[in-house]
């Protein structure tokens, strides 16, 4: 019998990749799902063989009584979210990224940490090799001299791929996280997922890290991103400058580091396609085994939040149009609101 019962919230695209890999985890039963449209439960039920659906998220809390929860919904709601997922008493809860598009966002998460909710983000990327194994980290730490310039980027908003790209600088960097930043940010997009994502269609800032490190932090529609791709989402590009070296990658292209005295660059895989089902896969497991006091989950609310506190301070330096301290803890909704409405101006 599965340890943990779990329970899915939001039944659109992205929820197949959550469930798809129940296949492989015999730890954990994914036994109800939930979605204010009945025909998406449904489907869900049908195409996945989920015995119990409900169209009401406290409802469906009340009955099922889950370990985990998935929230598999577009940003928007996630107080409401975190205050009655943890009030549930659920162990942990997998939050869709972003965790927080605006302050009193990730205020609230906070609470819910503290009340004894895990938080984790489904920052997947995390699960792939390259990343979990450490072959990155180490190149940065370890084969580039002392590093001194990052540019990291990616081709959509800063709460829509940014997440992402933001996690992954921190892992690369060895969870450190910046105390300074100054960005500027330019218009407002409300047409597709840019309605519930809310964040400035473009995002330009520089961040500084205690160790001295400078990072570009470019979330832009025409920032440096995968040739050739077409999506939004498949877009994430790092290039990491050292005294001794330098890191590139790509996703779906993949990685590539030299050093001085190499005659090639050495190449490492990076695919969304090849690596994305056992990435999400083994990021799940993750969360059974770090319920079981085993190895901390990569994306735990304790490392993330940092992303979070990052992506809202360019936010901020935007608002007050200076170099700020980072996290902005002073950072309020009204601000960041403000801040809507002049990008929204022009
Ligand atoms: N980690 C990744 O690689 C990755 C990839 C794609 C998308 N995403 C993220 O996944 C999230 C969801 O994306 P999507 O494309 O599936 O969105 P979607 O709009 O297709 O699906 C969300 C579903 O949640 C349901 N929902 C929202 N609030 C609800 C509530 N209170 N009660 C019940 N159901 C509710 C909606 O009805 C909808 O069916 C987004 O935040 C997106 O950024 C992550």
């Amino acid at each position: 019998m599965a340890k943990y019962r779990s329970l899915l919230l939001g039944c659109g695209a992205r929820a197949t990749e959550h469930v798809a890999v129940y296949a492989d985890l015999p730890d954990l039963e994914l036994v109800a799902c939930c979605d204010l449209q009945p025909e998406r439960v449904q489907h869900y039920q049908q195409t996945y063989g989920i015995p119990q659906g409900f169209t009401d998220y406290e409802e469906a809390l009340r009955q099922v009584q889950p370990d985990i929860v998935h929230l598999v919904t577009c940003p928007g709601n996630r107080v409401w979210e975190a205050e009655v997922t943890a009030a549930a008493g659920v162990k942990a809860a997998i939050f869709e990224k972003p965790l927080a598009i605006c302050p009193s966002d990730q205020a609230a998460l906070r609470r819910a940490q503290a009340s004894g909710l895990e938080i984790i983000t489904n920052c997947q990327r995390r699960y792939f090799p390259q990343f979990r194994d450490g072959v990155l980290r180490q190149i940065v730490a370890e084969e580039l001299g002392e590093v001194y310039l990052v540019r990291a980027s990616c081709k959509s908003n800063c709460m829509a791929m940014g997440p992402h790209t933001m996690d992954l600088l921190l892992l690369l960097l060895g969870e450190e996280h910046p105390n300074e930043v100054w960005a500027m940010c330019h218009t407002i997009n409300e047409t597709e997922f840019q309605i519930t994502h809310r964040a400035p269609e473009s995002t330009f800032a520089q961040y500084w890290f205690p160790s001295g490190l400078r990072v570009f932090f470019d979330a832009t529609p025409d920032a440096l991103g995968t040739p050739g791709e077409t999506s939004y989402w498949m877009h994430l590009h790092f290039d990491v400058l050292g005294s001794a070296g330098r890191l590139y990658l790509t996703q779906n292209a993949g990685y590539w580091y030299t050093r001085h005295g190499h005659a090639e660059p050495l190449y490492g895989p990076s695919s969304w396609d090849q690596q994305g089902y056992a990435g999400q896969r083994d990021f799940t497991a993750a969360v059974a085994t770090h319920l079981d006091g085993g190895a901390p989950h990569l994306n735990r609310y304790e490392l993330h939040q940092h992303a979070v506190d990052a992506l809202l301070a360019a936010q901020a330096s935007a608002y007050h149009g200076h170099k700020i301290a980072c996290p902005a803890s002073d950072f309020t909704d009204a601000q960041w609101l403000e801040l809507r409405e002049r990008l929204r101006r022009g």
